[in-house]
């Protein structure tokens, strides 16, 4: 299978007085914040769904929230008080395209009759991910299926451009795109079988990795 991620290319820069700045927020950003007290991972998680209540209205690019992430973040900042926080990823909010995978959400593609969507397990990348430590905030929006490159679906609607409202924000992973760029997570996870990633990552001035996970 096919995994890929999205991110941005510059530094995080943490506001220390006020909850936690997700704006550009990296890896390192975030742990600094969190090893060294600045910052809970209730808190980081809670500023990341805040900044997506604040702007997923306008932007659109969020199909569904993480119900668990708070009580996940809970469970992190209690390991972190007993001196287990172990991890690579370790209480780092990232968004999937809603076509991976993860038991508790729906699974979707963007798709209406797909909307009840249940999965039974996780995708080897998402299993990963929660294996070192990360948290899912919720699905992204994406071309429905996965199928052209401009994001709109039947059931998320046309996802924006955070840099600009008129242009395209690429696809088909272009609700992770527009998500990344509007430091809605630190990354976001796509899928690529033509220019699924290059496309959303030029359109909202990201990098793009690819993998292939055996
Ligand atoms: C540390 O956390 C891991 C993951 O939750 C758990 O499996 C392990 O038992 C914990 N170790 C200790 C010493 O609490
Ligand atoms: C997910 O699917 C279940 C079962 O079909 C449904 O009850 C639930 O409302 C769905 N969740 C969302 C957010 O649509």
């Amino acid at each position: 299978m096919r995994f890929s991620l999205l991110t941005l290319p510059i530094l995080g820069v943490t506001c220390l007085n006020d909850a936690f700045d997700t704006r550009e927020a990296t890896i390192s950003g975030v742990h600094t914040a969190l090893f060294t007290g600045l910052s809970t991972c209730t808190e980081i998680i809670s500023s990341f769904i805040s900044r997506i209540d604040t702007y997923n209205p306008t932007i659109n690019a969020i199909i569904s929230l993480n119900p668990s992430a708070l009580s996940l973040a809970a469970e992190l900042d209690a390991r972190l008080a007993a001196g287990n926080a172990t991890g690579s990823l370790f209480c780092i909010p990232i968004l999937l395209k809603d076509n991976y995978d993860a038991v508790g959400m729906n699974t979707t593609a963007g798709c209406l009759d797909l909307a009840g969507n249940q999965p039974t397990k996780d995708a080897p990348a998402v299993k990963a991910f929660k294996d070192a430590g990360a948290i899912i905030l919720g699905k992204a929006n994406l071309h429905e299926l996965a199928l052209e490159g401009i994001s709109v679906s039947s059931l998320g609607g046309q996802t924006i451009n955070p840099y600009d409202h008129t242009r395209t924000p690429g696809g088909s992973s272009g609700g992770t795109g527009a998500s990344i760029a509007a430091s809605f997570a630190v990354f976001g996870t796509g899928t690529d079988t033509v220019n699924s990633l290059r496309s959303p990552a030029s359109a909202n001035s990201l990098f793009s990795l690819s993998s292939l996970i055996p």
